[in-house]
């Protein structure tokens, strides 16, 4: 990493904690390594970002309904989709120092000193790890007992694929989504929420007939690129490369990873994969039950063809923390995207301690925040507060002064262009809601 872009990362990584986006997890215990909590900001924006997704790929389209299945599933799942037998990563080992790193980590695939103990690189052959967490169901701790924690959402998918054609009589094309929680141990997390050990994901199994599966590849692709412009990523930022044959997952036969210029690098921000028939063809051989979809004009029955678009909660929020931060003479900015800002509008008065104005801004807040997010600030001068919304990315400060009391108007400023306007209090709603339709 550059200076400027190490810069760029500590100078992110302090404002997360400062402001309450993100924190270091587990810190009154000295933290856990590579573990972060979302905080009271943090929640709020990824939030924004999950709700994004879902009215974009499920509300707005007639051939994508959602789901939320049990994060902990069947251990046969893991059998079929091959998870047991091939999610793993090349683990070495440091012969010094017995640290363990996944083969592909730069600093060793560079063949530099060991990034731990710091002596000569000289590892051990790599051996295959597997990704995911174990644990028991039931208080027994024996192997018949053992489950896993999905490492991925798509298996709900598959798994309920016949429950949600029963239950909507969705045809070919149609998805099923889902948003949350996954899990993975993996081997050398880092870059502050890039790669973590738990995680979430936003995924889409979108089913179609083979002969179709390229026509519906294109159509994602697109789609992922306008959800990534939604997003106020630039797009000269974003690469798409072609996974080659035998590094693509086990399941796949075609994807594309949208690759970011994180500050750390070039890397994965999203996936997009041609899963074909493989796992409700292995779904159905593991459970004995009929996966296949039936052609109600032909009654032809077959294994549907999945393509999957894959987007990380996580790392969507990095890259909109990253695209938003800015540094003007004096002062910080997030200039978030409008619907993904935490706070919408910051409401002011003048002073705190004239009870006329209190009670009108209070009052003004009051109705706002029915339809807005709204935040409240009396504390130190107008000039401190907007510091502080500028650097939360919240787009709009009212400001109440004298002026509102004789005109019941307020003035409203633009965290971008930093312009302050006067509006008619009895306007307010319908101009922001106004801003905030597209
Ligand atoms: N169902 C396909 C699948 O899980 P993946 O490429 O392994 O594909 C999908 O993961 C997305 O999840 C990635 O594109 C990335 O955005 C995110 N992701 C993967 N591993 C991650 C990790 N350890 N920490 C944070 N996000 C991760």
């Amino acid at each position: 990493m550059r200076d400027g872009e190490q810069n760029l990362m500590d100078k992110l990584v302090s404002l997360a904690k400062r402001r309450g986006f993100i924190y270091p997890g587990s810190e009154i215990y000295g933290g856990l390594a590579n573990s972060w909590d979302f905080g009271p900001l943090g929640v709020e924006l990824k939030n924004n970002v999950k709700q994004l997704w879902w009215q974009k790929f499920v509300h707005q389209r007639d051939d994508v309904v959602g789901i939320d299945s049990a994060l902990i599933m069947n251990p046969k799942v893991w059998e079929a989709s091959g998870h047991l037998e091939k999610f793993s990563d090349p683990l070495i080992e440091c012969k010094h120092c017995h640290s363990r790193f996944r083969a592909d980590y730069e600093p060793v695939k560079a063949g530099e000193n060991c990034p731990s103990c710091g002596k000569k690189a000289n590892y051990t052959a790599a051996k295959q790890f597997n990704l995911m967490f174990k644990t028991f169901i039931g208080p027994a701790e024996e192997a018949s007992n053992i489950a896993y924690f999905r490492p991925e959402t798509a298996q709900g998918m598959f798994v309920d694929f016949k429950n949600v054609l029963n239950t909507t009589r969705k045809t070919l094309p149609f998805g099923i989504a889902q948003i949350g929680k996954v899990f993975r141990n993996e081997v050398t997390p880092g870059n502050f929420i890039f790669r973590t050990r738990e995680f979430e994901q936003m995924e889409i199994e979108y089913f179609v007939e083979e002969k179709d599966w390229e026509k519906y590849f294109e159509h994602w692709r697109k789609e992922m690129i306008n959800w990534i412009k939604d997003l106020g990523v630039n797009s000269k930022k974003v690469h798409e490369v072609e996974i080659p044959e035998g590094e693509r997952a086990h399941y796949s036969k075609r994807t594309i990873d949208f690759e970011y210029e994180f500050p750390f690098g070039q890397k994965e921000l999203y996936g997009l994969a041609y899963r074909t028939d493989f796992d409700l063809k292995n779904h159905e051989q593991f459970s004995g039950q009929n996966l296949k979809y039936k052609d109600v004009k032909t009654n032809k029955e077959f294994w549907p063809h999945v393509i999957e678009p894959t987007f990380g909660v996580d790392r969507s929020v990095l890259v909109v923390l990253l695209e938003a931060y800015h540094e003007e003479k004096e002062r910080n900015i997030l200039k978030l995207p409008l619907k993904l800002a935490p706070y919408k509008i910051a409401v002011f008065p003048l002073v705190a301690n004239k009870e006329e104005l209190v009670k009108k801004a209070k009052d003004i807040y009051n109705s706002l925040k029915v339809n807005f997010m709204c935040d409240w600030d009396d504390r130190g001068n107008i000039g401190k507060r907007y510091y502080s919304q500028d650097e939360i990315g919240t787009p709009w400060c009212i400001t109440v002064d004298y002026q509102t009391l004789e005109d019941n108007t307020v003035t409203v400023r633009d965290r971008d262009t930093m312009k302050q306007e006067r509006i008619k209090v009895l306007e307010l709603s319908a101009y922001f809601a106004d801003r905030l339709k597209n």
